[in-house]
């Protein structure tokens, strides 16, 4: 193979995904030591969930039931932060998803555009920041999990062939792949680091165009993804969608419906969708709930409202609670089943 061409196969691969640690070839700058220069950017990273990939309560709350260091690969990726891992944490470790794990390969600061005036001896690359180098992270199977030599089962070495986390696939296949994941995740804030999603209310509020009808005796409510180039939900594979209907006279009458993924063993080892009902781009689905379950007066108002959770567990049991929110509310609306407007024949 020429130098050339191994180049540009290097060049493909960002990211070891989670089977290895970073290697960014110099020694991990802090981000505190681009903060003086780069507050903006700083700033939107020191609270984006980039900034908070290690330390927030609910990677933290798993991790602790299972500390492999394929977790620590995605979530602290770099080698130097899997030292300070092994030898009990450390500050470079709390940065999570620091800039230099995207910014430094072979030892030079890599970017997409090289500015007039930069300090730095940067390579300019045009898939830089693109589909597929987004992807390095948020694109991979679920993993066979072996046994170490002490018989416990620590080791990732492989991945089955079914997708744990699909968001680059999704995005490649849905009707928004000519969009590139930045002109969405990155426009939406000034120094473009603060990558919302689904721990932003704003952003997750617009995600989702929901609308109500009555149809005869039940009430169809349509879930349309219109906000979103992916799944919604995507990424971490216990995310769902709640969407909940209920007269509040009634409460034990509360009609229930959800969106998202459940699992079974494959044979190849690891696990694979068993349901997915996840909201495709562009894509509606529907959930119905009888009148007459819904109980409740005639004239109130039927209460709908749609959360995004990000846990398996909406409402964690004891010893597993959290100290951050389990849930995000997407949309609530509350109509007397006269003033809906009637369903549409389809
Ligand atoms: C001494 C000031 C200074 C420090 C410290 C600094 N930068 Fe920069 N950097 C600049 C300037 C000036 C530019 C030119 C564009 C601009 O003004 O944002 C730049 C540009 C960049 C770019 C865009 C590519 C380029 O070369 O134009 C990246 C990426 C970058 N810096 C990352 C970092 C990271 C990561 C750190 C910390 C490891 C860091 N910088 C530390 C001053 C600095
Ligand atoms: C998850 C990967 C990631 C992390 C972490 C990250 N960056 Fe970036 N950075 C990018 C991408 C992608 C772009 C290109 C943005 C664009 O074209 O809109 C970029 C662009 C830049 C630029 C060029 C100017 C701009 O905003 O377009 C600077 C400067 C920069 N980053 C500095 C930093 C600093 C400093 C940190 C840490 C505080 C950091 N980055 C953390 C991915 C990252
Ligand atoms: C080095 C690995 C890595 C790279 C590269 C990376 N991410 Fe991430 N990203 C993560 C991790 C890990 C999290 C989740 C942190 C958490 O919440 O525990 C995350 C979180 C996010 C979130 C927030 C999700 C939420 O629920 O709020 C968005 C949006 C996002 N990334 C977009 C991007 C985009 C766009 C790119 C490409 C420019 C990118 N990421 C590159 C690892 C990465
Ligand atoms: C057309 C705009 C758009 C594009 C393009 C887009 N996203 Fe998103 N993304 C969203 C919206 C809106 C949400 C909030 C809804 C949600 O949480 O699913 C979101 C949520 C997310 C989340 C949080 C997971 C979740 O579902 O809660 C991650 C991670 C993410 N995006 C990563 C990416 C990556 C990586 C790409 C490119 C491969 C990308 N996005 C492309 C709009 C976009
Ligand atoms: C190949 C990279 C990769 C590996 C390995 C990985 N993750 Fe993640 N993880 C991500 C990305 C990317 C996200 C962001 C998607 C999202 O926000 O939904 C994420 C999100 C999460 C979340 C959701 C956090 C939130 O803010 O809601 C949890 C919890 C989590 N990971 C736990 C783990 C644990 C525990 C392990 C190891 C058993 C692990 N991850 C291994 C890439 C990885």
């Amino acid at each position: 193979m020429t130098a050339l061409a191994l180049v540009a196969l290097l060049a493909l691969d960002w990211f070891p995904r989670g089977l290895e640690p970073i290697d960014t070839g110099a020694a991990p700058a802090s981000a505190k030591t681009c903060a003086g220069c780069h507050a903006g950017t700083h700033a939107e990273w020191a609270r984006s969930r980039h900034g908070l990939a290690w330390t927030n309560a609910i990677f933290q709350r798993e991790y602790t039931d299972k500390p492999l260091d394929w977790c620590v690969h995605c979530h602290a990726p770099l080698k130097e932060q899997l030292a300070q891992v092994h030898a009990g944490g450390g500050p470079l470790a709390n940065e999570g998803v620091t800039c230099v794990a995207c910014h430094v390969r072979g030892g030079r600061m890599v970017a997409r555009t090289r500015a007039e005036g930069s300090p730095h001896d940067t390579d300019a690359r045009a898939d830089f920041g693109s589909p597929a180098y987004c992807g390095g992270c948020h694109q991979f199977n679920f993993p066979v999990v072996e046994d170490d030599a002490a018989g416990r089962p620590t080791l990732v070495r492989r991945y089955t062939a079914h997708p744990m986390q699909d968001t680059e696939h999704q995005h490649a296949a849905g009707a928004k792949a000519a969009q590139e994941c930045l002109s969405c995740h990155a426009r939406a804030s000034t120094a473009g680091h603060l990558f919302p999603g689904g721990h932003d209310a704003i952003f997750v509020a617009r995600a989702v165009t929901v609308r109500s009808c009555r149809d005869r005796h039940a009430l169809d409510v349509a879930l349309t993804n219109t906000g979103a180039g992916h799944n919604i939900p995507t990424g971490d594979l216990h995310r769902h969608l709640v969407l909940r209907a209920w007269r509040a006279s009634a409460p034990e009458r509360l009609g229930e419906a959800l969106f998202g993924r459940r699992f079974e063993p494959a044979a190849d080892g690891g696990k694979r969708d068993a349901l997915d009902t996840t909201i495709p781009v562009g894509e509606t689905r529907h959930a119905r709930f009888r009148l007459a379950d819904l109980g409740g007066a005639a004239r109130e108002p039927i209460r709908v409202e749609l959360r995004l959770v990000y846990t398996i567990d909406e409402f964690p049991f004891r010893g597993r609670e959290l100290a951050a929110p389990t849930t995000v509310t997407m949309f609530a609306d509350a109509r007397a089943w006269t003033a809906l407007p009637r369903c549409a024949p389809r």
